[in-house]
């Protein structure tokens, strides 16, 4: 898919997803074939006060071809400021989050508030395309309370977006419920830019369904990559041997050769968990494995669960 005059690799990608997709899952999802990747988002406003805690979300990974770096904000001078300060000058994409349903970021006017103003939605996106060359994109849900998918996509293509990724699910719902791909298929018909189509994919029939249905130029993948990165080979029909032992073990060294130890034991705690599922392990296990503070002790309990 192109995005501007990048062409990504494949049109399976991955979903940004805040305290997941940190540079370690998003390495191994390029690893196993992803086509393009995207931080967790990053606070704009943050960025222009030289946070310490967003730089550490900054972390890229040699396999990302692409870079895209997701912010969010609400204030298109913040945008502008944020987009031009040099700790994102290596990111090829800016991606701008208008889908998040948090309550604190909603609180802020941020996130899949914007949905409920579309003016502003559009001052930002033009804003940030006059502040850089490089492509921007926005990741949206259907609405907020109600469904103006199509017009707002229509406002983000005219303000200059490159691309757009749909999540096919009003704020309101949260994450309840199904994703609905006749929607997405609207708005990709409505605009001339690349859709991305988002939500409850996790096999092989979802992914073919979400493709049949919205007709998108590519799919992003979230939650079904948590505790299974290879995923996306899965999908793609690589044939790429997979061990989820060694796996995890990547995860967690690539993140110890930057984050301290106590930060990476207690971020990849649910990651984990995702990966034991499905396996037959005790739940005293498990909750050994969770309480535990050092990555050696972690390790141990690792290799005895996947030594049986
Ligand atoms: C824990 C979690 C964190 C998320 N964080 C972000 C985020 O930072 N930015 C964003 O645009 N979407 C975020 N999302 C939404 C996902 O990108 C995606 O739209 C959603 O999970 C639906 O796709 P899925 O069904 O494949 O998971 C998040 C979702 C989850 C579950």
């Amino acid at each position: 898919m192109k995005i501007g005059d990048l062409e990504t690799k494949n049109n399976l990608f991955l979903a940004p997803m805040a305290g997941y997709t940190d540079v370690a899952l998003r390495h191994l999802a390029k690893k196993f074939g992803a086509g393009l990747t995207t931080t967790e988002m990053v606070s704009a406003k943050g960025l222009i006060y030289d946070s310490e805690k967003t730089k550490w979300l900054l972390h890229t990974s040699c396999l990302e071809d692409i870079k895209s770096v997701q912010l969010f904000g609400n204030e298109p001078q913040v945008f502008v400021e944020a987009i031009k300060n040099p700790v994102l000058e290596k990111f090829d994409i800016i991606d701008i989050n208008m889908g998040c349903p948090a309550p604190k970021i909603i609180k802020n006017g941020e996130g899949s508030f914007l949905m409920t103003n579309p003016d502003l939605a559009y001052e930002i996106v033009k804003a940030s395309c006059v502040a850089t060359k490089r492509p921007i994109t926005v990741k949206m849900r259907l609405g907020y309370e109600t469904n103006n998918a199509v017009e707002f996509a229509k406002t983000l293509e005219k303000a200059g977006a490159s691309a757009i990724c749909v999540h096919g699910r009003l704020k309101t719902q949260g994450y309840s419920g199904f994703a609905d791909y006749e929607e997405i298929a609207k708005v990709k018909r409505a605009v001339n830019i690349p859709v991305i189509a988002n939500g409850d994919v996790v096999d092989e029939n979802s992914y073919k369904k979400i493709l049949q249905v919205t007709n998108a130029d590519a799919v992003a993948i979230g939650r079904a990559s948590i505790g299974n990165p290879h995923i996306f080979a899965e999908l793609l029909h690589l044939d790429m041997p997979y061990d989820k032992f060694e796996t995890i073990k990547e995860q967690y060294e690539m993140l110890l050769r930057i984050y301290d130890e106590h930060f990476v034991i207690t971020n990849m705690r649910k990651q984990v968990n995702q990966y034991l599922k499905g396996l037959n392990v005790p739940q005293t296990v498990k909750l050994d494995l969770l309480t535990k503070q050092t990555y050696t002790e972690v390790l141990e309990i690792l290799q005895n669960i996947f030594k049986e």
